[in-house]
Order: C-alpha cells, then sequence, then structure tokens
C-alpha cells in the first residue's frame, strides 16, 4: 500500500478553502466538520434551497451547542458565516480542496466531475465521498487523475472520527498529502485505504449485517440478537445499526453486487428478507419510523 505514510517531500498543505458537492446528509456534515475547524466552506447543490438546507444543519448543531454552554453564540455565528451556500459551481474557483457528495450514481457523479474541472484552480484536489463505486474510475471523468482521491466520512459526520482516505491507480503524492492533512485538520482520523469494494469499514460492518441476517433467518429473535451484541461491547446492534444506514440502502448494495458478481454473490435469503422489508412493508429503517425495528414519533414538546 503506497499510500501507508504521508508522502514526505509533499510540505504540509494548508487548506484555507473546501468546496463541499451536494448538500444533503453527508455533504452537511462535511460542511459542518471543516467549517468547525475554522476552514472557509462552499456548500454547493442543485438549487440555493437545497444548499441553504444543508447549512441549516449546522446551524442547528451549533444551537444544541450554544444551548448545552458548550459553545457560544459568537461562536456559533462566526462558524456559519464561514459556509457559503450556493448552487453556483463557480464558487468554487479558488478552493483548495472539493469534496462530492451527491447521489451516489456514477452519470451523476461524472457530470459533478466535469463541471467541477472547469472550474478548479489548477493545483486544487479532488474528492469522492462515494461509499460504492471504485475511485480508480470515478477518476476518469476527472482530466487529472493524480488529482482525484477518495475521501470517505462516516454517519454522523460530526461523531465518527474515522475517515477513510482511498487511493485510486493514479493518485498522486500531492492528493494523498491534501486528504491526510484535510482530515487531521478536522481532527479526525484518516486510515490510507486501497481502493477494494467497502473499502475497509464497511467491509467489517457488512460481515457483521450479515451474521446477523444469517441469524435471523435461522429463527433466531432480533432482540437476542441486538442484546447480545450489546453484551460483547459493540456500541450498536447490527439490526439497529442497518436501520441506521436504511434498509433500502442495503437492498440496492445487494442488487449492485448481483448485477456486478452474478446470482450466488448474495444469500437469496437476505436479499428475500430486504425485498419484502423495503418493497412489501416499507420497512426502509430509521428514516422511515420502522425497520427492523419500529421507531414511533416522539409527542411534540409542549411549550409551557
Ligand atoms: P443525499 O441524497 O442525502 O444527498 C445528496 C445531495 O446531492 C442532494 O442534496 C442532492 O440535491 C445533491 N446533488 C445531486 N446532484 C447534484 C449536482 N449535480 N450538483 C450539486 N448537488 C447535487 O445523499 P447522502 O446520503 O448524503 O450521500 C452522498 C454521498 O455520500 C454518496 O456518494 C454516498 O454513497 C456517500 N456516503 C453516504 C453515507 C451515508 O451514510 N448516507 C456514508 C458515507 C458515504
Amino acid at each position: 500500500n503506497k499510500g501507508a505514510r504521508r508522502p514526505a517531500r509533499v510540505p504540509e498543505q494548508a487548506i484555507a478553502k473546501v468546496g463541499v458537492i451536494g448538500a444533503g446528509f453527508m455533504g452537511a456534515g462535511i460542511a459542518y466538520v471543516a467549517a468547525k475547524a475554522g476552514i472557509e466552506v462552499v456548500l454547493v447543490d442543485q438549487t440555493q434551497a437545497a444548499a441553504d438546507k444543508g447549512k441549516a444543519h449546522s446551524a442547528s448543531l451549533m444551537e444544541g451547542l450554544v444551548k448545552k454552554g458548550r459553545a457560544k453564540p459568537d461562536e456559533a455565528e462566526a462558524l456559519l458565516a464561514r459556509i457559503q451556500a450556493t448552487p453556483d459551481y463557480a464558487a468554487l474557483a479558488d478552493a483548495d480542496l472539493v469534496i462530492e457528495a451527491v447521489f451516489e450514481d456514477r452519470d451523476v457523479k461524472a457530470e459533478v466531475s466535469r463541471r467541477v474541472a472547469e472550474v478548479l484552480k489548477p493545483q486544487a484536489i479532488f474528492a469522492s465521498n462515494t461509499s460504492t463505486l471504485p475511485i480508480t474510475s470515478l477518476a476518469e471523468a476527472f482530466p487529472d487523475a493524480s488529482r482525484f482521491v477518495g475521501i470517505h466520512f462516516f454517519s454522523p459526520v460530526d461523531k465518527m472520527m474515522l475517515t477513510e482516505v482511498i487511493l485510486g491507480k493514479e493518485t498522486g503524492d500531492q492528493a494523498l498529502a491534501v486528504a491526510l492533512d484535510f482530515v487531521r485538520a478536522i481532527k479526525k482520523t484518516p486510515i490510507v485505504v486501497n481502493d477494494t469494494r467497502g473499502f475497509f469499514a464497511n467491509r467489517c460492518v457488512l460481515r457483521y449485517m450479515t451474521e446477523a441476517y444469517d441469524m435471523l433467518v435461522e429463527g433466531v429473535p432480533p432482540v437476542m440478537i441486538e442484546n447480545a451484541a450489546k453484551f460483547a461491547g459493540m456500541p450498536v446492534g447490527p439490526l439497529a445499526l442497518n436501520d441506521e444506514t436504511a434498509v433500502d440502502l442495503s437492498q440496492k448494495i445487494m442488487k449492485a453486487t448481483i448485477r456486478d458478481m452474478g446470482e450466488g454473490s448474495i444469500d437469496p435469503r437476505h436479499f428475500a428478507l430486504v425485498n419484502e422489508m423495503v418493497d412489501e412493508e416499507g420497512r426502509l429503517g430509521r428514516k422511515a419510523g420502522k425497520g427492523f425495528y419500529d421507531y414511533p414519533a416522539k409527542p411534540a414538546k409542549k411549550h409551557i
């Protein structure tokens, strides 16, 4: 693994401005952690409203910290002032690093790469937050693959410390150094991984969830699986974790795996289980209020 260490000959990179494209679930979180570290952020989405919604995530996290006395109101204000929310790609022109977190769709990402390449300054680095698409193949849509790297965050971005830096075949030393320096600047722990399916963490998580699926189809009650996992010291049981990451995402990944690697690549009992949950029962996970578990909406707080 050529990237086990930071390339020593590349001087430390000060990253003053970061672009984040896609102000959804992940992009909004990435914008927050960067702004929290004092970095200027340009947060781009398709519309002003979508970009603003992403920025509102930072406002709400800071509001929570202020309420708990862990941040001052002027710190919250300063953090928000560092985030420019816009639908205009031209605002990325002076960014040192741009990270895309748009839909997990090869064509959408390729289109975004082309648009970014038109405005990015020559030495800047472009990164993808993809969780499943190979970095080497995504880099093909960007004119200079040596400046393309994977920076893979985990949700919730403000809480999860691990960040994977993924090397494509052509990723250069400068891109690796910028990615590592950025991850350290936002006070997360980077690990450098090769461009393999699931990278590192998702390979482990997948095995964790797959074993739970096995137990479930063997008839073990979900609550026993979860309790056993908790007693074994895992912070979240495998089925509750799958509810967090979304059951329809599992279905999507299984479909893509079957398409790419053939019928035998996924246990048909697991595929049948997610198909039933998603297509017939709308059990998409926590976001839908039900997945392996039910998540009844909390009653609205009364203002006295
Ligand atoms: P999301 O659907 O919440 O957000 C995607 C955002 O991209 C949307 O706001 C959408 O309007 C915007 N977008 C789409 N096309 C665009 C374009 N051409 N220009 C600008 N903005 C555009 O998706 P989510 O969950 O945030 O995922 C984003 C990426 O992060 C995906 O590649 C996903 O695989 C990856 N990822 C997701 C994780 C998760 O737990 N959801 C974890 C780690 C990575």
